[in-house]
């Protein structure tokens, strides 16, 4: 399509497959989820990951965390309130169940997401105002916003 030969999307996406390398080097915000397949009702989503992410709740929907490369830590708080993290390497996987208000906070990761479509990245309600490095979104597609142009 006219517009999409310079960007990452024509490299990232051949014949219908993704490669998430490419995929991941077309765009560079953090926080920012982008959309790299869909399935039945569910998004495989994509994202880099630095810094705190804001404390939010998904009240219907579990959360799947993969890391591609890099560490993320994921926080949470029990039914008693009491805080709890998970720390996870390339190649760890963890579902944040639903109703959980959880925070990922990373110094430097790509991550993997899959979830219902229409899932907002910063859930349901979230604590405090966003910061710029935080993106409140359902994804993007993965050619949009890359950019370039
Ligand atoms: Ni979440």
């Amino acid at each position: 399509m006219p517009g999409r030969a310079d960007t990452g999307y024509l490299h990232a996406v051949k014949n219908g497959s993704v490669n998430l390398d490419d995929a991941l080097a077309s765009f560079a915000e953090t926080w920012s989820p982008r959309i790299v397949a869909r399935m039945n009702d569910y998004d495989v989503r994509i994202a880099h990951a630095r810094g705190d992410h804001v404390w939010h709740v998904h009240e219907d929907t579990d959360e799947f965390f993969l890391v591609l490369d890099g560490r993320l830590d994921i926080a949470m708080r029990g039914d008693d309130g009491a805080e709890y993290t998970v720390e996870l390497h390339r190649g760890d996987l963890y579902v944040v169940p639903r109703g959980v208000t959880h925070r990922p906070s990373s110094p430097g990761a790509s991550i993997l997401l899959f979830e219902p479509t229409g899932t907002s990245s910063t859930g349901d309600s979230h604590e405090g105002d966003l910061p710029p490095h935080v993106d409140s979104t359902v994804g993007h597609p993965l050619d949009a916003d890359t950019g370039r142009s």
